[in-house]
């Protein structure tokens, strides 16, 4: 009997049921044992958490049949499906984004040479389409056996991280270990997300701390989330369940831009809620404190405002609003922590979340009520001028529209960084409440006239006396504004209004600055 030739379709079945055994192969990570393993930890595989991410059916996974090309340490006989990493492209809220989620349940997600070379690729397509990166980080760091391999491989990711800087957002999520070196992709990223219990990040582990110095210490806290959220700054998202990290990067990729060139698309303008009642909130007495993201919710569209770094340096507040309809940054002093003051910490998170919104053409509202710098050896010593100048500098470097509102105290070195007019504001204007000196009223009083006060008969009511004369002089904001280094006084009730009518006509703001390669800031 002749042998039957194979049609064309039998050979393309055939073909795609190896394709989906491979793929069934590879899909499978670890194993059901490390997956179970993972599990147990709290933790999501690695596609289940980009599946979860983004929008249901948008994913699409490259590189699934990757071999990694270790020949030392019995890894020759060893296959590690997709090498420990899972890469794609999707969308978030209907927009593309690029991703990749390391996977622990193969070799502990540990980064070889193609580990990072998927990873690199999909770097260089989020820089090349100008879409949003996500990296999902879960590893134990550089593969050992892999030696300088996998120190190179880490070192082409820094250097595309450093390329990607300002023109696309880079997002981190830390959802399992980020161990040595590996943890610097993450600090060169725009935002770093982390959840309670599972992300841990340190240079050195508690091992090695151990080993060296003779400590003992957990991991937790080492470098556990809240610890990255209160002390260090190096987060910006806390979370309690990968499911509420996965909605607030949702929530975030809604206000920022895909890439620095987008125009924003202005949404459809709400109304602040009605319970934000801007008169109502600030306290006449200047020294009382109060919640400036209260005054922030009584001036975005429906009362939103994601805040970035909402547990570290909380004296200053920085987040994304929307008036009318387009994102703002916010930058807000809040005189329910320490007054408000500005310190070592405050300038930095400020001064980084300002020079993000210049890089990515987002308009920055400044509200400002702090009596100055944190005085003190420990700020002293810690560098605070070093710091400080960070913010006037980024203040001073941003070209974006600029607006900041005097609700109360606008003192000293204070009064020039939180945005001034010297600073190159657009709009600077002021509440009838607003008190803008050199100091506040009782240190100037005691200096100024220290010789009548120390020479009266009543020393006190002296004082007194010239605390009040130096009030009815300083204390508001007529001297600035008879000097014009602000632009009017404003009820506080119209505030939103006069931003919404400064950013409307900033929209086509044109400022030129002279050329250079880069400034120097005082990193
Ligand atoms: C190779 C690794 C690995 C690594 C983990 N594994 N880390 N394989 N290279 N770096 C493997 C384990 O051998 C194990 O394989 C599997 O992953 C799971 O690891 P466990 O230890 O069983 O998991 P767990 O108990 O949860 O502990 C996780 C961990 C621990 C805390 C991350 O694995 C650990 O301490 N790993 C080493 C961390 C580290 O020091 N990395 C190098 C940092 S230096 P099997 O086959 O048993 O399942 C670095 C330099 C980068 O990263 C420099 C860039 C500039």
């Amino acid at each position: 009997m002749r042998k039957q030739k194979p049609t064309i379709m039998s050979l393309f079945s055939k073909k795609i049921s190896e394709l989906q055994e491979r793929t069934a192969k590879a899909v499978q990570g670890g194993g059901d044992k490390a997956i179970a393993k993972q599990i147990a930890m709290g933790k999501l595989p690695a596609r289940e958490r980009i599946n979860k991410l983004l929008d249901p059916g948008s994913f699409y996974e490259y590189d699934l049949f990757i071999e990694h090309d270790a020949r030392e340490f019995g890894m020759e006989n060893k296959s590690l499906a997709g090498d420990g990493v899972v890469i794609g492209t999707g969308t978030i809220n209907g927009k593309p984004v690029a991703i990749y989620a390391q996977d622990f349940t193969v070799a502990g997600g540990s980064l070889g040479s193609m580990h990072a070379r998927k990873i690199t690729k999909i770097m260089d397509y989020s820089l090349r389409m100008r879409i949003p990166l996500i990296g999902i980080n879960d590893s134990g760091g550089a593969r050992i056996q892999e030696g300088v391999n996998s120190l190179a491989g880490y070192g082409e990711i820094f250097f595309r991280n450093t390329l990607a800087s300002g023109v696309i957002p880079q997002i981190s999520v830390i959802l399992g270990p980020c161990a040595g070196g590996a943890v610097y992709s993450p600090a060169l990223t725009d935002y770093v997300f982390v959840v309670d219990k599972i992300s841990k990040m340190f240079i050195t582990g508690p091992e090695v701390i151990k080993s060296v110095l003779g400590e003992e210490i957990d991991m937790e806290s080492l470098g556990g989330a809240r610890v990255h959220c209160e002390t260090t700054g190096n987060a910006h998202f806390f979370a309690e369940s990968e499911e509420q990290c996965f909605d607030q990067i949702k929530e975030l990729l809604s206000y920022i831009p895909a890439h620095n060139q987008e125009k924003q698309e202005p949404l459809k303008t709400k109304e602040p809620l009605k319970k934000y009642k801007i008169d109502k909130i600030v306290p006449a007495d200047p020294t009382a404190p109060y919640d400036v993201r209260d005054v922030i919710k009584s001036i975005t569209d429906n009362s939103e405002f994601i805040e970035i770094q909402e547990m570290w340096a909380p004296n200053i507040v920085i987040g994304y609003g929307r008036v009318g309809g387009r994102t703002v940054g916010f930058v807000a002093n809040q005189p329910m922590v320490l007054a408000g003051v500005l310190d070592c910490d405050s300038s930095d998170k400020a001064a980084r979340f300002i020079r993000y919104c210049d890089a990515f053409e987002i308009p920055i509202v400044t509200l400002e009520d702090m009596p100055g710098y944190l005085p003190g050896v420990d700020q002293e010593h810690a560098g605070v001028i070093r710091h400080g100048a960070k913010l006037l500098y980024a203040y001073s470097e941003a070209t974006v529209p600029k607006v900041t509102i005097i609700l109360r105290k606008a003192y000293g070195g204070g009064y020039i960084a939180m945005n001034s007019r010297h600073l190159r504001a657009d709009f600077v204007f002021a509440w009838p409440t607003a008190e803008i000196a050199v100091m506040g009223p009782e240190g100037a009083a005691n200096i100024i006239f220290r010789k009548e006060i120390m020479e009266a008969a009543d020393p006190n009511e002296m004082r007194k006396q010239k605390v009040q004369e130096y009030k009815d002089k300083f204390a508001n904001p007529y001297v600035a504004a008879a000097k014009g280094y602000i632009d009017t006084v404003i009820p506080p009730a119209d505030t939103r209004k006069f931003i919404l009518h400064a950013l409307e006509i900033s929209t086509n703001k044109v400022l030129k600055r002279p050329v250079k390669k880069h400034g120097v800031p005082p990193f």
